[in-house]
């Protein structure tokens, strides 16, 4: 299997509890059922993912800096450290692939506080307010994508 088929979700803090949470902002499907969309979708694109999902910045900062080299593409939805963790932002600085950020809910319409992120900076593309289908778009734009490196543009 090349890397070109391999990508890396990881997904941050209180997405495990999706379905509990505000329902009119994230909806009433599960973690479990993002999951089971992202897999089926994958598979359906014949592409080797791994899902990762924590509520710790540390572990988060600890997959990615594992990843490094070891996938084309990473697919961040750092939810709440979005808006705070600079030590995200720098551990994807030197992920050596292509990175797109996902947000469920659109956080430019939301309150102030979500509308800056730190991962944006890293990231090649974000995509938000789409829902699960998000993460679907991110996986075909890097699936797409001839460039290895996360060069902005
Ligand atoms: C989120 C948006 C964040 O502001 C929030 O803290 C989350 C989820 C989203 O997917 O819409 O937990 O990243």
């Amino acid at each position: 299997m090349t890397n070109k088929k391999k990508i890396l979700v990881i997904n941050g803090p209180n997405l495990n509890i999706l379905g509990l949470r505000d329902k009119t902002i994230y909806g009433t499907r599960t973690y479990k059922e993002l999951q089971k969309y992202i897999k089926e979708y994958a598979k359906s694109k014949g592409v080797f993912i791994k899902i990762s999902q924590s509520n710790s910045e540390g572990d988060i900062i600890d997959l990615i800096q594992k990843a490094s080299g070891k996938y084309f593409g990473l697919i961040i939805n750092a939810a709440a450290f979005s808006h705070t963790s600079i030590a995200i932002m720098d551990s994807l600085s030197v992920f050596e692939g292509l990175i797109y950020e996902v947000h469920l809910s659109n956080i430019y319409n939301r309150e102030i506080y979500r509308r800056h992120s730190y991962i944006s900076y890293a990231s090649k593309g974000v995509i938000s307010g789409l829902g699960f289908l998000g993460y679907e778009l991110a996986l075909d734009i890097i699936l797409n994508s001839k460039k290895e490196k996360n060069v902005q543009i």
